[in-house]
């Protein structure tokens, strides 16, 4: 059976992590996976999390299967929070929700639910985007084409690019957009971009899919989810992944959601027995325990207080470290012009260094970043920042 079958090569992303820890280098950087880190280089679990996981182990009375689409006050809360708690969408009933094995999870059922209703329906994606969205979506049936979202060379958001592509999506298409913290670039949309490109969404009548990884790490909870917002007020119909991994740093639990925004109340019910008749032909349904952990921090104030303040020192550090990076760059007369990792946001800026002098890092200095030039900033510290700033320099000459 499995002779036709040959090794692959390990993952561009999740694969670093092993070559990271096999490497005995004193001073090797991990800059590849996106998760955060702390000062030490660890991945803390959030105090709110510890302390709901407690009262959550207190209140479990069973271990039998919860609902399909998943526990209803997680969906009742996460959408809530996503969309803000008076969006008239929610108010009409218009958006529903299904607990998913992560934002991985979530993006592939909104995927099989585009092909269920469009076989073959083509998605576009951003030009460049996170390495996994081929698979994710492409895997559901999805054709998958690129839209220019990236500027290399000013290092920001080729708006005008994107609008002229899009202009000419038809409306039997999809069109993927991240919420906020783009993967890989950090480069993200203003509040009046998105303010247009929902109008245009309106206007050509595309299916918005929105990928929201990182709320709460770009520029606030409430910022972060101007798009998918905006949207949900303009257009009749959007799909919404969600990841928990890294706002409530659940990456192991696979905590996600998807959501439907339908045109009205009947149709995102009927989207949703979809939604879940998909995930029982694949995995049944989800897990129980990151939802969980999520709906207690979401439903109590304290919890949520505390949640939130970690959430905000966080952010606070990430655009601390993207600073240190330029200033470090700056002060030692980098010959390239690396200010623009200030303004970006979110864990992710692309260096803009060829695929050659990332393996050059990686071979010379043991510093791990994608080979895209992308770099998880949350990896950096005060300690390593000048022995990276040395290596990135040197790489260039
Ligand atoms: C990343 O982009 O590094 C993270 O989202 C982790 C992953 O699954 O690729």
């Amino acid at each position: 059976m499995f002779e036709a079958i040959q090794k692959l090569p390990p993952d561009p992303i999740l694969g670093l992590t092993g070559a990271f820890d096999a490497d005995p280098s004193p001073r090797k950087i991990d800059l590849g996976a996106g998760v955060y880190k702390d000062e030490s280089g660890n991945t803390p679990i959030f105090e709110a999390v510890k302390q709901a996981e407690k009262l959550w182990h207190e209140q479990e009375r069973t271990k039998v299967y919860i609902p399909q689409p998943g526990y209803a006050d997680f969906n009742t809360a996460l959408l809530k929070h996503v969309f803000g708690a008076g969006h008239p969408a929610l108010a009409a009933g218009r958006i529903r929700s299904v607990m998913a094995p992560g934002g991985c999870g979530g993006l592939r059922l909104g995927a099989e639910l585009v092909n269920r209703s469009r076989p073959g329906a083509t998605i576009w994606l951003s030009q460049p985007t996170w390495n996994n969205h081929v698979p994710l979506l492409g895997g559901a049936g999805l054709r998958i084409h690129e839209y220019p979202y990236y500027d290399p060379e000013r290092h920001e958001v080729d708006f005008e690019a994107m609008m002229e592509v899009l202009s000419v999506v038809p409306k039997t298409d999809v069109v993927l957009l991240h919420a906020c913290c783009h993967n890989p670039t950090g480069a993200d949309l203003t509040q009046e971009q998105w303010d247009q490109v929902a109008e245009l969404a309106a206007e050509q009548g595309f299916l918005p899919f929105v990928d929201l990884a990182y709320q709460g790490l770009g520029n606030g909870l409430d910022e972060d989810a101007y798009g998918p917002r905006r949207l949900a007020e303009i257009v009749p119909e959007l799909l919404l992944a969600y990841s928990c991994s890294k706002n409530f740093g659940l990456y192991r639990d696979r905590i996600g959601m998807v959501a439907t925004v339908a045109k009205d109340a009947a149709s995102a019910e009927a989207a949703e027995t979809h939604v879940t008749n998909i995930a029982r032909g694949i995995y049944s349904m989800s897990p129980s325990h990151g939802g969980a952990i999520v709906k207690t921090i979401l439903g109590d104030q304290r919890l949520y207080g505390i949640w939130k303040q970690e959430l905000d020192a966080m952010r606070t550090r990430i655009n601390g470290l993207r600073a240190l990076l330029a200033d470090t760059l700056e002060k030692k007369q980098s010959p390239v012009d690396f200010s623009f990792i200030r303004n970006q946001r979110g864990l992710f800026t692309m260096l803009g260094l060829t695929r050659e002098q990332m393996q050059r890092l990686r071979a010379e200095f043991s510093i791990y970043g994608v080979e895209s030039s992308r770099i998880n900033i949350a990896g950096i510290s005060p300690k390593n920042v000048e022995y990276l700033a040395d290596s990135i320099i040197a790489v260039l000459k």
